[in-house]
């Protein structure tokens, strides 16, 4: 049974202060009146804050379909070293999960192979019912090999989800290589911004065709752009249900670095510039951001070494909360935001009753961190083979990832429905 008891711990509560004190676990869930138990395993914290394990809404673990590149049980094991209780995982996977019968198959291999929790999400068009799964996603730009979803389609899908999750590039933006001679490293001039502020018009036009209940609601994901925190701002001040994501890459890395260390760092949407970056820590302090997921998207060293033939993507799982935490240690945001930014909102905006908050009667989801500046980094899990952030000196160790109740979580569980 998942008992244990979490002595001398110091917790993050709700209203985004410390408490001192016992913690106590039966059966998985926080029991926070209870005495501990007998005979329960006890862990002294001393020294270390207790967090809610965080809740990554965006990843690509690449099972079924890409197990060279990953699979689920290293991925979840790169989740557990960065803090992260519960993986949301992409469709795009090879075939993409567009079915029930796909859908059925995929939550089987996670039920076998996870080590946290984790939900599902489904690729637009899907046919199936309107449950069991965190979201549909919409591309609306190709990336790695899958083909984007005309806008023209969009309000189909609106009508047909929940939960939309889209990936707001417009393909018809984008330029080609050849105009960018002399510029081997032009994946970020190829999807220029113009991309998404046209893809940003074509999804408010579709969800503003919609009558007000009838619309789904909506994540902006993977916010890179100044124009998206002014989109975000816009649709918000009308009441709209949309939620705004972003990743570190887009706070720490700017379209400099992409150039300077090449292929490694091509992601979609690219790196931005400097002033992307002062925009998206401003937004990650006071909002328009709602929550931080990692995008984390492995691919082999060999798929990565050429830039012209490189597919996108980086991996972030095993970095997430010392890279999150690194923007408490800076001042830029108080405990309280990182509550929000790493487990609450997105347990809210995806419906994942229990979860997000370390109080009575919720699952014991939770990472405990220590403030240790200059602690070496664990080695490497991801199967993408290489750190993006390679010159990052964290102040933050996750120190240990508690998964209902268990150390380095055993199994996961499904925490959509
Ligand atoms: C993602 C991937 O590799 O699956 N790549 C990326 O650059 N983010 C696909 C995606 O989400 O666009
Ligand atoms: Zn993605």
């Amino acid at each position: 049974m998942a008992d244990l008891t979490l002595k001398n711990a110091r917790w993050l509560a709700p209203d985004g202060r410390f408490q001192d004190g016992t913690l106590v676990i039966r059966e998985g869930v926080l029991r926070l009146s209870e005495p501990p138990h007998e005979r329960a395993p006890v862990l002294d914290a001393a020294g270390m804050r207790v967090v809610p394990g965080a809740i990554d809404s965006h990843t690509h673990l690449r099972e079924p379909g890409q197990e060279q590149k990953e699979g689920i049980e290293r991925g979840t094991r790169a989740a557990l070293a960065g803090g992260v209780t519960t993986v949301l995982d992409m469709p795009n996977n090879a075939p993409p999960i567009d079915s029930e019968e796909r859908l059925a198959a995929k939550r089987k291999l996670f039920a076998q192979r996870s080590r946290v929790n984790y939900g599902l999400h489904v690729q637009a068009p899907y046919q199936g019912a309107g449950r069991g799964y965190a979201s549909a996603k919409i591309y609306l730009a190709r990336s790695s090999a899958l083909p984007a979803l005309g806008p023209g389609s969009l309000q189909e899908v609106f009508r047909a989800h929940r939960c939309v999750t889209v990936h707001a590039e417009d393909e018809s933006g984008f330029l080609p290589a050849s105009g960018f001679p002399g510029q081997p490293r032009s994946h970020h001039l190829q999807r220029p911004r113009a991309a998404v502020t046209s893809a940003l018009a074509a999804v408010e036009n579709a969800l503003g065709s919609i009558p007000f209940k009838e619309r789904p609601r909506l994540v902006l994901c993977h916010v890179s752009t100044a124009e998206e925190l002014a989109w975000l701002e816009h649709v918000k001040s009308m009441g709209w249900d949309v939620w705004g994501e972003t990743c570190p890459h887009y706070w720490r890395l700017t379209e400099d670095d992409y150039v300077r260390v090449g292929p490694q760092l091509k992601v979609n949407p690219p790196l931005r510039t400097q002033a992307d970056v002062d925009a998206l820590l401003s937004a990650l302090a006071v909002g328009p951001i709602d929550f931080i997921s990692t995008d984390h998207a492995p691919h082999l060293p060999q798929e990565k070494a050429d830039e012209a033939s490189a597919p996108s993507g980086i991996p972030g799982l095993e970095w997430y909360l010392p890279l999150v935490l690194e923007l408490v240690e800076s001042g830029r945001i108080g405990w309280s935001r990182f509550l929000e930014l790493t487990s609450r909102n997105a347990a809210r905006c995806f419906g994942l009753a229990g979860r997000g908050l370390i109080k009575e009667g919720m699952r014991a989801d939770l990472a405990l961190v220590s403030r240790r500046p200059g602690a070496p980094k664990p080695a490497l899990i991801t199967g993408a083979g290489y750190d993006p952030y390679p010159d990052a000196a964290f102040s933050w160790c996750v120190e240990r990832t508690i998964v209902n109740g268990r150390i380095e979580g055993q199994a996961g569980e499904e925490v959509v429905t």
